[in-house]
């Protein structure tokens, strides 16, 4: 059985990160959405993982490389055009070669991996099984519609959901799939949709299994979003110091240390992680915050917040809450007079002043 992680697509910059086009990249608790795809599908026993690439294929490569990281091999499948889902699945025929296949959509989140699933699908040996989730907007998904427990209808994305059950970004197929993408249209918006290709095998009489999952997660690019889905892996990591802290800071509940980051004279409360050679002076780091690599926090106070790389908060006299700051941001305490708010604010930023 093979891995196919779709980490194609235009890349976009309508987002708040602008710094990556690659939505893949996009950090939670310090590391690219994309690699707990391959986590997942590693986890799962799938060592063979083809990745769809498109415009942003050199920052994709550029950050999971041959996979030897991760203890898999990856195979880069490029995608001329982000031309749909089925699209992609055609695309990646050759390295597919008829085995069974998991499908992971690479800016999708599944916590606590999918073992269980691929082992399921293994044994009941379905042609398809689709992973759905209740969500209060379904007509922002493929929506799924159940009779007796079985897939009688999707659609993708339709102005009047027939129900709230939507289709999760991870898809197990057999070959099957493949007749199914060439015997469909594109749809309105111009793509190959895999929902047309999966109600294309129920109609076929061919074997779709749903199965219902909850910690789910979709890269929306809403600053909402990126917290919750911070905080729900937040909420699975355990404890670990590979930094330096000294005497006078106090580390409470789960707190990630990584490589060369130094603490001093500060509190963290956990869950909270705290980056790759990242320095945090003088200051309180609260529950469900991620610093990432290479920041300077001093004089400050950070909870329930993202701060990206080689960021620097310096001498903030009040507390940062619910914030995205992203890559190598300065936030300072000036003397400068006149006394005034001064911002060098990157496009689509937003900034709240009590
Ligand atoms: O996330 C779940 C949803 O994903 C499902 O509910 C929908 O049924 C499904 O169509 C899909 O919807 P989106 O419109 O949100 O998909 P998006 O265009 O965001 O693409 C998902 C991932 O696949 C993303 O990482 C980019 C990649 N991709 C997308 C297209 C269209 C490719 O690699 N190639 C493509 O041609």
């Amino acid at each position: 059985m093979k891995g196919l992680l779709l980490s194609g697509g235009r890349g976009t910059r309508l987002r708040p990160l602008t710094h990556t086009s690659a939505k893949q990249l996009v950090p939670v608790a310090n590391k690219p959405v994309l690699f707990y795809g391959i986590e997942a599908l590693r986890g799962a026993g799938l060592t063979d993982i083809g990745i769809i690439v498109g415009d942003t294929h050199e920052e994709i490569e550029a950050a999971c490389g041959d996979g030897s990281r991760f203890d898999v091999k990856l195979t880069y499948i490029r995608q001329a055009e982000p031309l749909g889902l089925a699209h992609a699945v055609l695309t990646a025929r050759e390295f597919l070669d008829n085995d069974e296949f998991v499908m992971y959509l690479g800016d999708n989140l599944i916590i606590n991996g999918i073992k269980e699933l691929v082992d399921q699908f293994r044994e009941e040996r379905p042609n398809s099984m689709v992973l759905l989730a209740r969500v209060p907007n379904p007509e922002q998904f493929g929506v799924a519609e159940l009779e007796d427990g079985k897939v009688v209808n999707l659609v993708e994305k339709p102005a009047e959901p027939k129900s709230d059950l939507a289709l999760v970004g991870v898809y197990m197929f057999d070959k099957n799939i493949l007749q199914a993408a060439d015997s469909i249209k594109p749809s309105p918006r111009g793509e190959l949709e895999i929902t047309d290709a999966i109600q294309w095998l129920v109609d076929n009489d061919f074997r779709v299994n749903p199965h219902i999952v909850s910690g789910w997660w979709k890269d929306t690019g809403k600053l909402e979003d990126m917290l919750e889905a911070n905080r729900m892996i937040l909420a699975t990591l355990e404890a670990k110091t590979h930094g330096s802290i000294d005497e006078g800071t106090r580390l409470e509940d789960r707190v990630v240390i990584e490589e060369g980051a130094v603490i001093t004279n500060s509190t963290i409360r956990g869950p909270a992680i705290i980056g790759r050679n990242t320095r945090i002076e003088d200051s309180y780091v609260g529950p469900f915050t991620s610093i990432y690599h290479d920041c300077h926090v001093r004089s400050s106070e950070v909870e329930h917040s993202i701060i990206l790389e080689e960021s620097r908060i310096l001498d903030v006299g009040r507390r940062i809450e619910d914030s995205l700051i992203g890559k190598n941001v300065t936030i300072s305490r000036t003397q400068i007079r006149p006394k005034a708010l001064r911002f060098m604010l990157g496009d689509n930023s937003a900034v709240g002043i009590t």
